[in-house]
């Protein structure tokens, strides 16, 4: 149910079309008359809304106030949208030509028409202030960014001036080219300037003024600056300037101006001062005077002023004085001087003074166009030129410029036209030919050759004979009298003369008729200048300055022409937008709509034809998309959501809405809408569908709103309490940890239970990261003390298991070495112990086919030998050295001479042995005496003494039964008697019997540093290895974890 404040705001909605009109023209139902159309800028400019489209045309009108629609709030909202979204204005154009130049990469341009005061310059100056702020910028951007918008006051100062109809008047045409790089940034730009009004330097009209930039620099001039010009602060005080009697104007502020200008100028790059120069030597030229008779040569009497233009020109004064009270004739092949009158004089000189400004100003375009150059570039250009004038007098001047739109208007129907036809075809849709005025017959009646009107002035300015004005006007009537749109006083009917004056000839242009007075078309076509001023310009040129280059190119209405010709090329390549300015009032009065004066522009512009071509065919068209998108909920069946083909939805949608065939087409992409009021039909059911839909909308989204309200409070709920939890957990978990450190000393209890499982816990987890990894490394972390014998264990363990995994890698010959054996018997107890640890035991010393006697192999039959050395024997009486072999079998030692058994001894009866402590290799084998086959111990020494004894140990299993001893050595010789062996060290082994009767053995002391320190970690790494064999020996086979 809707309430009553609805149905009152859905009805504003309706009647606000009425109210603010529409926004696009084509939407008029009745399109064709000129009172709909002014009755709906009316409505529109009421309510301050100045822009309105004719398709994609933009009509803008001047509203003569700061109105609240140029911020960077509004650049942002045209950004990047659909043209047609938001409301018409002149930065949609602008985002629009962005758009079409970076997405279709075509060039575009932006031509900008309308009166005098309409609006165009500034329009041209929006368009570029969007593009300084929305584009994309780098640093080097920033700086051609700057000179593009400074330009703008530079071209101002120079070529702007107050007239009656605009404070701020361009007196010439401007195309302006801005250049975009790849990135879509402005990196450069171009100018071309059209026909400036030149003769406003030397007279203006009363109310008007001459260019800015005079009253700036005397206004806003400093002090030395102007001393060094010789100008005076009073614009009073030169004749150029009190032509039009308004040296001042309140809205315009010469003093800031200048300043501004003189920034722009060193920005764009101007340093140097000769172009004020040059202004300055126009005001001291206008302020020349002559002398003498009225019929008689004219002389100069002024000489201040010649002296100041001879320095600030660079000339010689006395060629310049005579250059400008002579002109040069050639008669007979000879060249003359002949003096001016007065009058003459005064033409000369200001046709200098209008010659010297126009090249400074196409002089300084080039300069600004030098500082903006860039290549390789998209490009939108910016056409700001002169829309149709029409004037009580209207002279060489309109006619160039009404041709010039009538040129603009033959481009916009052509373009308008093929790219209406151009869009009919890509959709599909049959074109129905448009009924237009085709102004090619005015444009022909103007430049054609040999038969248009420039043709013939040319002609007249060229020929040889008494031309004038008159015979000019003559010739057109002769060549072109006959042309529809070409009328003379002459030529014209009764009612036609009264308004006509003998002098003028009439064009019918596509905006209107327009007369035009003769007086001075030829003057103005050869841009008069006698010859022997060029010659001072010439000199000029060559002395000193670059500005004032001289080229001949064709009289002036054919370089118009010329350049129009090229302008229109220029414009061909581009993608047109159009913007249409009109003035609502002649006194710059914002709110007062003149309706005459609109009208009168509607006209001129040609905005009625615009909009007959626009609407030739349909009045609306959109995008499937779009048009669906906006108006899916008036059909059930594409609300919400259409998911069929486009087409088909538009076509459901359409038919639902009662559309009858003739209304509309369906093109591939595109609807066409035929009627306005088809279209209206559907948006105000849309307005009324909004309402009801808005509340049933509104319900539901409240639903879903306290719905959504409800799940994400519970949600949030459910995370603060798994919040809260934790946080408890981890209160708790810290408050165990500081009881338990302080109980860390008690036994185990429940206050420090956790603590010491947590120390326990880390000990481990350190331990397991810091494991030794060979059986060398020796470090151990430093358990907590609850832990030192478990961790005393755990290191045994480790260790044994590092070691039998060491063991296992082992090489296996390393196995069945005896070595372990010699090392518990020996280590640390004999000196030369370590020397034999590096050297491998071996199964035997004597081959048992080689080194022992066959014949004693005979006698020990099949009994298997284990081991055999040589040895030496010393006597037991005389201690007498003789050479053994000994030899090891299984249950017996025996020692041979050659092939004789000399002594057997069983195992079971060897008592023990004996050796030194020292590095000798004595031993004594005791015997026991019980058995009488003995004669005794056996005193031997050998080589091999730890290898052998070793040996001994193990066959005869007598592992504990070896003695080693400090000093002597007592043994047995035979029934009771006793022998002593006495152990020295010394420098030289000597074994010899001592005065005492006893052996005496003097062993080499081991140096210990024998082989260097190489050695000595070669020997205790073997001493280790061995005991670790004995510890392999002992353990536990532990798996390797
Ligand atoms: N959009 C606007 N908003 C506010 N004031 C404007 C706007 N457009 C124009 N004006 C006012 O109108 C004056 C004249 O505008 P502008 O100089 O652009 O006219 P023009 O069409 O270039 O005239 P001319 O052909 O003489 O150069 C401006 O100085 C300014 O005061
Ligand atoms: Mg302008």
């Amino acid at each position: 149910k809707m309430s009553k404040k609805q149905y009152i705001m859905m009805e504003s909605a309706l009647t606000a079309r009425d109210r603010v009109g529409v926004q696009d023209f084509v939407l008029l139902e009745n399109y064709t008359s000129e009172v709909a159309f002014i009755e709906n800028l009316r409505k529109r400019f009421k309510e301050n809304l100045i822009y309105t489209y004719i398709g994609s045309v933009l009509v803008s009108m001047n509203p003569y106030k700061d109105l609240e629609i140029y911020t960077k709030q509004h650049m942002e909202r045209y950004r990047g949208v659909n043209f047609y979204e938001v409301s018409p204005h002149i930065y949609a154009v602008a985002d629009n030509a962005y758009r079409s130049m970076r997405t279709e990469r075509r060039d575009q341009c932006i031509l900008i028409s309308g009166e005098s005061g309409a609006g165009k310059t500034e329009a041209s100056k929006k368009v570029l202030q969007y593009y300084a702020i929305t584009c994309p910028a780098s640093e080097h951007v920033q700086t051609v960014k700057d000179r593009l918008l400074q330009s703008n006051p530079v071209l101002e100062a120079f070529g702007n001036a107050k007239t009656l109809r605009n404070d701020n008047s361009s007196r010439f045409g401007k195309y302006m080219d801005i250049q975009f790089d790849f990135k879509g940034a402005p990196v450069g730009g171009h100018i071309i300037n059209y026909l400036l009004e030149k003769s406003r330097v030397v007279h203006q009209s009363h109310g008007e003024r001459n260019f800015h930039i005079f009253y700036q620099l005397i206004e806003g001039g400093e002090e030395d600056l102007l001393r060094r010009l010789g100008l005076e602060k009073n614009p009073q005080q030169y004749q150029y300037l009190v032509k039009g009697n308004c040296p001042k104007v309140s809205s315009i502020n010469d003093r800031n101006d200048w300043k501004i200008v003189r920034k722009a100028l060193s920005i764009i790059g101007f340093t140097d001062d000769e172009l004020l120069n040059i202004i300055a030597s126009v005001l001291h030229l206008g302020n020349v005077q002559y002398g003498g008779e009225d019929s008689g040569s004219a002389y100069i009497t002024t000489e201040t002023q010649i002296k100041y233009l001879a320095r600030l020109l660079g000339v010689d004064g006395t060629v310049l004085k005579e250059a400008l009270t002579h002109k040069k004739i050639i008669a007979k092949g000879e060249e003359l001087m002949s003096p001016l009158n007065q009058e003459q004089a005064a033409s000369a000189r200001d046709a200098l003074s209008k010659a010297i400004y126009g090249r400074t100003f196409t002089w300084l375009v080039n300069k600004i166009n030098d500082s903006l150059a860039f290549k390789n570039a998209s490009v939108i250009g910016l056409l700001d030129i002169y829309g149709f004038e029409v004037f009580q007098n209207n002279s060489f001047e309109q006619f160039c410029i009404n041709y010039c739109n009538e040129k603009l208007q033959q481009l916009f129907i052509e373009l308008t036209l093929k790219s209406e036809q151009e869009e009919y075809e890509a959709e599909g849709i049959t074109w129905e030919p448009v009924q237009y005025f085709n102004n090619k017959i005015i444009c022909d009646l103007v430049e054609e050759k040999f038969k248009g009107i420039i043709s013939i002035l040319d002609e007249e300015c060229l020929r040889p004979g008494d031309a004038s004005d008159i015979t000019f006007l003559e010739k057109l009537e002769d060549t072109v009298g006959g042309h529809a749109h070409f009328l003379t006083h002459k030529l014209a009917d009764g009612k036609t003369r009264k308004v006509m004056g003998r002098e003028e000839f009439r064009l019918i242009h596509y905006a209107g008729e327009v007369n035009y007075n003769v007086n001075g078309f030829l003057d103005k076509n050869n841009d008069l200048l006698f010859r022997n001023l060029k010659e001072v310009r010439e000199q000029k040129k060559q002395k000193k300055t670059k500005i004032c280059k001289y080229n001949i190119s064709g009289l002036k209405s054919t370089q118009f022409k010329n350049s129009l010709a090229k302008l229109m090329e220029i414009l061909m390549s581009k993608e047109p937008s159009y913007v249409r300015c009109i003035k609502p009032n002649d006194a710059k009065q914002a709110g007062r709509f003149d309706e005459v004066l609109i009208r009168h522009q509607v006209k001129y512009l040609g905005l009625m034809e615009n909009l007959r071509v626009r609407r030739a065919g349909f009045a609306y068209r959109r995008r499937y998309e779009t048009f669906l998108q906006r108006y899916k909920s008036l059909c059930p069946d594409t609300w919400p959501n259409w998911d069929g083909r486009l087409v088909d939805g538009v076509s459901t949608l359409v038919k639902h809405l009662g559309y009858k065939p003739e209304e509309y087409k369906l093109g591939r992409t595109k609807i066409f809408i035929r009627f306005p009021k088809t279209l209206f039909a559907t948006e105000d059911a849309l307005e009324v569908r909004k309402h009801s839909l808005g509340y049933s909308q509104k319900t539901k989204y409240r639903k879903m709103r306290q719905s959504a309200i409800k799940i994400q409070a519970w949600w949030r709920g459910i995370l603060a309490c798994r919040k809260a939890k934790r946080r408890r957990e981890a209160a708790n978990t810290i408050r165990r940890f500081i009881k338990g450190f302080i109980y860390r000393h008690q036994p185990r209890c429940p206050e420090n239970e956790y603590f010491l499982d947590y120390v326990r816990y880390s000990f481990l987890m350190k331990l397991h990261r810091s494991l030794p990894k060979t059986v060398l490394d020796k470090s151990w972390p430093t358990p907590p003390p609850a832990l030192v014998e478990a961790s005393e264990q755990l290191r045994k363990l480790c260790m044994q298991n590092m070691v039998w995994k060491y063991c296992k890698n082992i090489n296996p010959e390393w196995k069945h070495q005896q070595k372990m054996v010699a090392s518990e018997i020996f280590k640390d107890k004999k000196d030369n112990y370590p020397q034999s640890v590096p050297k491998l035991f071996v199964d035997t010393r004597l081959s048992e086919f080689s080194d022992i006697n066959p014949k004693l192999q005979q006698a020990l039959g099949n009994e298997k030998m284990k081991y055999a050395v040589p040895v030496t024997k010393y006597d037991r009486n005389g201690y007498k050295a003789r050479n053994r072999q000994l030899l090891l079998m299984a249950n017996s030692a025996i020692i041979v001479e050659e092939g004789k058994l000399k002594q057997c001894i069983d195992y079971s009866s060897l008592k023990g042995i004996s050796v030194s402590s020292l590095s000798d290799g004595m031993f004594v084998l005791h015997v026991t005496c019980e058995d009488n086959k003995q004669k005794g111990d056996v005193v031997l020494q050998c080589e091999h003494v730890i290898e052998t004894l070793t040996k001994v140990a193990i066959c005869a299993d007598k592992m504990n039964s070896i003695n080693i001893n400090q000093g002597s050595i007592k043994f047995n010789v035979a029934q009771g008697k006793e022998g002593i062996i006495d152990f020295t060290s010394g420098s030289e082994l000597l074994i010899a019997k001592a005065k005492n009767g006893h052996l005496s053995v003097v062993s080499i002391a081991v140096e210990i540093n024998l082989n260097g320190c190489l050695s000595r970690l070669f020997f205790f790494f073997l001493t280790e290895i061995m005991n670790l064999f004995l510890i392999s020996q002992t353990a536990p086979r532990l798996n390797s974890r």
